[in-house]
């Protein structure tokens, strides 16, 4: 197997080819001075199983064009196989009509992927479930929780938890790690949101008074949705608030945001290169996810069950 990565987060890449022991793949990626993607592979990849690490984060479009076009550079060289591997998919959010005339960009993604080249793909904590059915070729989803769940037992496990959904969506996702918490109880934001990117807590189903909670939710961008489930935990009596999020987009003045909450602290994981912000916020912590990326990658390679990760 070789392992090939873009721009969008090398030092994932690096730290995934270190579990695998294996050297990331010679290849360059280059732009032309109106900013066109040139991507160029420098070692011989013909008849190998090849892994292209790019999750499409922000700039999610310049993103995107470098995981097709490195695709379709591994595609002409003649590799055997290729597994586009993205940690974090964007335009997930846009997985249906919220109105008439709207596009279904998820969608649209996958076909472009598909298209290029891919054979499979592997990828974390989708955005929503039926995402994997978008692509026609085997697709992996690999989920953060387990790596979530030996931290908050190692850091939080003396106390009283109580596992918070910020919103009704998320009940599947935080159900699934309050069983990995002994089951630990569970608690639902109902989340009402006017106007996009605004988001407005109305009521906490269940009772956090004396509990430490724990938000989990795949993604954290402007961070509005977090700091006020939060600021409304506290509310309501939880003695601490605590977020553990997949994918920490945190766009524009999201730290900041972070850092001024009701919250004790965030945990990320490495699925998205961290801004500077990000890595140098005392409120921010960042768990990594290479050794589950790398495990699922050999698992790939040797043909072997990649489900039973999550046994
Ligand atoms: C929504 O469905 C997602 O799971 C996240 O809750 C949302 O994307 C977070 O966005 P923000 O941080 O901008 O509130």
């Amino acid at each position: 197997m070789k392992i090939m990565s873009g721009n969008s987060n090398l030092p994932l890449a690096r730290a995934i080819a270190g579990y695998l022991e294996l050297p990331l793949t010679d290849a360059s990626v280059r732009r032309f001075a109106d900013e066109e993607i040139f991507v160029e592979i420098h070692e011989n990849v013909r008849g190998e199983d090849v892994f292209v690490v790019q999750p499409t984060s922000y700039p999610a479009n310049d993103n995107l064009m470098e995981l097709l076009i490195g695709i379709d550079a591994l595609r002409r060289a003649s590799a055997k196989r290729i597994t586009a591997v993205i940690p974090y998919f964007g335009y997930a959010r846009q997985d249906r009509k919220p109105g008439p005339r709207t596009p279904i960009s998820a969608k649209l993604v996958a076909n472009l992927i598909t298209e290029a080249g891919a054979d499979r793909v592997l990828s974390v904590d989708l955005h929503a479930g039926q995402i994997q059915g978008f692509f026609d070729i085997p697709t992996d989803n690999l989920f953060a929780a387990p790596v979530m769940a030996a931290d908050i037992q190692a850091r939080y496990g003396d106390q009283s938890l109580m596992v918070v959904s910020p919103d009704v969506g998320g009940v599947v996702r935080a159900r699934s790690l309050a069983k990995r918490l002994d089951n630990a109880p569970l608690a639902i934001v109902d989340k009402r949101r006017d106007r996009p990117g605004q988001s407005e807590v109305m009521n906490i189903i269940g009772d956090v008074k004396g509990r430490a909670c724990i938000l989990i939710d795949d993604i954290i961008d402007s961070g509005g949705t977090l700091c006020n489930a939060a600021q409304a935990l506290m509310d309501e009596g939880a003695t601490s608030v605590t977020a553990y999020i997949t994918h920490g987009v945190l766009s524009g003045a999201a730290v900041s945001r972070v850092s001024n909450s009701a919250l004790k602290e965030l945990v990320i994981t490495d699925s998205i290169q961290a801004t500077e912000a990000a890595r140098e916020s005392d409120r921010i912590r960042i768990l990594t996810i290479a050794p589950l990326l790398g495990e699922a990658m050999r698992r790939i390679a040797d043909e072997s069950s990649v489900s039973s990760l999550f046994d």
